[in-house]
């Protein structure tokens, strides 16, 4: 194919290509701070209502939302990558959790009723959009008043990793990432709307946790 004919849908496949290849390997790795973790999860949870519709975008082997699932009425968790939904589906099939639907879907794409959920959930993923600013502006729109959006973010601005990673990416190593710092990130947040509520940085992590409330 040469260059001209190059669409939007084949930078889209490309990028979606990167995270099917990755997805065994992205199921079987460790989480990296197992405490931190946790605690995003359980503080994600005081959030929750038993009839509360969820979304969660870039959902990846769809971990976080089967842990959630028991907590509310429906959530619906999109990710681009077939293969990554894939073990998604049989891990929520497994643990016999049917109230999660994974759907394929880019979130600068996913078409949803305005204000249609209560709590939407980013985790690993603003990072890695080609315009996060977008993706935060459609979460605001999606969400109810009063709606809660939980995030989780690697603000790497200032890494020497800006110089590296993209080697990796040409090489089809690596997704493509971007650098931004917390002030950015905290700024394309408020600038949707949004006013925050809990800000948290785990001692060693590059990763911001975000609660973000759209007000009433
Ligand atoms: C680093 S993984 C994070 C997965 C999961 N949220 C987690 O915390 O483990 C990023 C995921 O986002 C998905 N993704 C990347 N860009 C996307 C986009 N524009 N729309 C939907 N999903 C996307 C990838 O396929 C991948 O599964």
């Amino acid at each position: 194919m040469s260059l001209i004919e190059i669409t939007g849908n084949d930078l889209i496949m490309a990028a979606s290509g990167f995270w099917d290849r990755m997805a065994n390997r992205y199921e079987k790795s460790p989480v990296s701070d197992e405490v931190a973790y946790q605690k995003k999860l359980e503080v994600t949870q005081t959030y929750f209502k038993p009839d509360m519709r969820v979304l969660e975008f870039g959902c990846g082997t769809g971990s976080t939302a089967i842990v959630h699932a028991p907590y509310v009425e429906h959530i619906i968790a999109i990710d681009f990558s077939d293969k990554m939904l894939a073990i998604a589906r049989s891990k929520a099939k497994a643990a016999n959790i049917e109230n999660v639907d994974f759907i394929n879907s880019e979130i600068e794409q996913f078409e949803a009723p305005e204000q249609g959920f209560d709590v939407i959930l980013g985790h690993s993923i603003l990072h890695l959009l080609k315009n996060k600013q977008v993706a935060i502006e459609r979460t605001y729109n999606m969400l109810k008043p009063g709606g809660v959006f939980v995030s989780s973010t690697a603000c790497m601005g200032g890494s020497f990793l800006k110089y590296i990673l993209p080697i990796g990416h040409g090489l089809g190593l690596l997704p493509l990432v971007r650098f931004f710092s917390v002030d950015e990130l905290v700024q394309n947040i408020n600038g949707a709307g949004f006013e925050i509520v809990r800000q948290w940085q785990p001692e060693g992590s590059s990763a911001v946790f975000i609660v973000a409330k759209k007000p009433v």
